[in-house]
């Protein structure tokens, strides 16, 4: 944990908060402001825009304790502020919004575009916009409304301020920061570094930081199920984007995964030792592995059981998955999003897997698309989160 002292809506405020907490979560779990809405917790819809030292930023992709000392405004601190009530009344007036869940990270965008420009026309406002997503509006009442303030501000001769108010440029947050940019304050726990081999020697054990509990079954013997699974070159070839980097031994695996994030590609190489108990029909793999380019680190632990079903002509797979990520790809830490990533990629591996037992071909990709599933992931959560919307279930967000 790591204490962080800033001013939160023209309040000094110090709490302690893990060096991968969101300034999103940060606001709204520490401080209950939870007009900061989140919508894809990757940078992408604007809906968790707020100010930080003047400037909207996406609150979701910056680090909490990359504000320290940073003055930060969430739309709560916008209450009393003149242009957001012109705003809030505009968007009232041309019918901006319906369900709302993207008005505040919209209305914070539109008071910077407001501030610094005196004449938009309809494109500059759409483009000024463009990094905020309505999914259920549109644009045209909202492009309206800021055009209209726009308009109203300039016949009361109200002067643009070319810097929209901020007071410093630069990476969010480092503004006011006690600490330098060069200096990261983000610690990997205890994770071998970067330039470590690529195929450690010593795989220590390790406390993981996030654990998922997850379950498939297969149309086939627990026998061979575990005779499958002490396969590791069939094993491999079923996980997308895995493959060996050297001839597996029966206690040791080298290998790497290979994942792409849009137009981030990782390659996590390293190697993993391997424990079986044939007596419980249960395993134990504990890995290591680092991506030099992006100087991301991850430690993982899986452990399954094989429990008969059916009279053992069929088998469940329990699996308890723990790992520790660290660098850029950290980003996927929030615990649901990766729990429906990892239902996700299992459901795939148990395809393969399947399919392999039957005589098949696995079908497996070369690269993890990151990016794929989780614009999935995505959209099946806008979905589950309209649908609260309109069902009128689930508490405000
Ligand atoms: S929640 Fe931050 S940009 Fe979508
Ligand atoms: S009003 Fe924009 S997402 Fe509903």
């Amino acid at each position: 944990m790591t204490t962080i002292a800033l001013q939160v809506n023209r309040r000094a405020v110090e709490f302690s908060a893990e060096p991968r907490t969101s300034l999103a979560d940060f606001v709204r779990d520490k401080l209950d402001l939870t007009g900061t809405h989140l919508g894809c917790e990757h940078g992408v819809c604007g809906a968790c825009t707020v100010l930080l030292d003047g400037v909207p930023a996406r609150s979701c992709i910056t680090y909490a304790v990359a504000c320290e000392g940073a003055d930060v405004t969430t739309i709560e601190g916008l209450d009393e502020d003149e242009v957001t009530a012109e705003l809030r009344a505009a968007f009232t007036r041309e019918h901006a919004l319906q369900c709302g869940y993207c008005t505040p990270g919209m209305l914070v965008s539109a008071r910077d575009l407001v501030l610094r420009l005196p004449d938009a026309d309809e494109r500059r406002i759409r483009v000024g916009l463009s990094g905020n997503l309505c999914r259920c509006t549109g644009y045209v009442g909202v492009v309206r409304a800021v055009q209209s303030v726009i308009e109203a501000r300039r016949a009361r001769n109200i002067a643009p301020q070319a810097d929209g108010g901020r007071t410093s440029l630069g990476p969010v947050g480092s503004g006011r920061a006690t600490s330098s940019p060069n200096e990261p304050r983000l610690v990997p726990q205890a994770l071998a570094p970067a330039s470590e081999g690529a195929a450690p020697a010593k795989i220590p054990d390790f406390t993981p930081a996030t654990v998922l509990d997850q379950r498939f079954t297969l149309a086939h013997a627990p026998a061979k199920v575990f005779a499958m699974f002490d396969d590791i070159a069939a094993i491999a070839a079923c996980l997308p984007g895995v493959s060996l980097t050297a001839p597996p031994r029966p206690e040791r695996v080298e290998g790497m995964i290979r994942v792409r994030l849009g137009p981030i590609a990782a390659a996590f190489e390293g190697a993993a030792r391997i424990a079986r108990d044939p007596a419980t029909l249960s395993g134990r793999i504990v890995g290591i592995g680092t991506d030099q380019r992006s100087h991301s680190a991850t430690q993982g632990e899986i452990r399954y059981q094989l429990v008969p079903l059916e009279g053992g002509a069929a088998t469940a797979v329990e699996l308890s998955i723990g790992y520790t990520l660290t660098g850029m790809l950290a980003q996927f830490g929030r615990p649901g999003l990766v729990r429906d990533l990892a239902r996700r990629l299992i459901a795939e591996f148990a395809g393969n897997l399947d399919r392999h037992m039957s005589g098949a071909p696995s079908g497996q990709a070369v690269e993890l698309s990151v990016w794929s599933i989780a614009s999935d992931v995505l959209r099946a959560r806008l979905a589950r989160m309209f649908g609260r919307v309109f069902t009128g279930k689930g508490g405000a967000e």
